[in-house]
This record gives structure tokens, C-alpha cells and sequence, in this order.
């Protein structure tokens, strides 16, 4: 039998065969721009996060970073274009390319990278979040 939630088993074979479903964990938080840890493996993270309005330009010296939308539409601007992404799209931006997500309404985004990227890369600011909560 599955058990969706691997409550009540530690073990990470467990924990890592349970079902996510993103519905359940997009609803737990409500706050933008502050991902939060749903998987990891390979020393990759799978997080969620929700965006509204312009973030800030940033780019990742040695990490390439995928964004896939879940639910709405955002706009990645990069210096010399942009794209829009609608939920089931997804874009890799590669390192060291500067990026901005834009978000006209709250968009879901699934985000898979390595566990050290920081969410602004290069620049620090009050969305700078370090540690990632765990949902
Ligand atoms: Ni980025």
C-alpha cells in the first residue's frame, strides 16, 4: 500500500517513495518569493514557491536553475529578451545568465536546483532567505 504522507516510517527510502502531491503543499503557505523544500535528491532540491510582482535581477555563478509553473503565468525577463512561462511550461536558466521573474498575479512554481542556491544568487536583500523551511 502506499502511504502518502511516510508518517510514521523514518526511513528515507520511505520518505522519498511518498506521493507529493503539489496542490496540498502550494496550499500550507501563502507568502511570496520564499521557497520552501518539498524533495531532495542527488544533492538537487525540488521547492515551491509563489510569486507576485517583479523580483529582483540576480544571477547563480555555478548553478543552473529550472522553474516549472504549476498554476498561472509569470514573465522571465533577461537583459536582452523575455519569455512568458504558463503553468506546464518550465525554463532553465543557466548559470550565470542574470534573470528576473515577473509575476502580473500569483503564479506556483516548482524550482530544481542544487541545495546551496540562494534564491537572489549574486545579491543580498531583505528576500534574500538562507534557510528554506521544509513542508
Ligand atoms: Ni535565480
Amino acid at each position: 500500500m502506499t502511504d502518502r504522507s511516510g508518517a510514521g516510517n523514518d526511513s528515507s527510502a520511505a520518505r522519498t517513495a511518498a506521493v507529493v502531491a503539489l496542490d496540498e503543499k502550494f496550499a500550507q503557505f501563502s507568502e511570496h518569493w520564499s521557497p520552501k523544500i518539498v524533495g531532495e535528491l542527488n544533492g538537487q532540491m525540488v521547492k515551491l514557491v509563489k510569486f507576485r510582482g517583479p523580483f529582483e535581477w540576480h544571477h547563480h555563478a555555478a548553478e543552473d536553475e529550472l522553474f516549472l509553473v504549476h498554476r498561472g503565468s509569470f514573465r522571465m525577463e533577461f537583459r536582452d529578451r523575455a519569455v512568458t512561462l504558463n503553468a506546464g511550461d518550465f525554463l532553465i536558466v543557466p548559470r550565470g545568465v542574470e534573470h528576473r521573474p515577473v509575476a502580473e498575479e500569483e503564479v506556483e512554481v516548482l524550482l530544481f536546483e542544487p541545495a546551496s542556491t540562494l534564491n537572489t544568487g549574486n545579491v543580498r536583500s531583505e528576500r534574500t532567505h538562507e534557510r528554506l523551511d521544509r513542508l
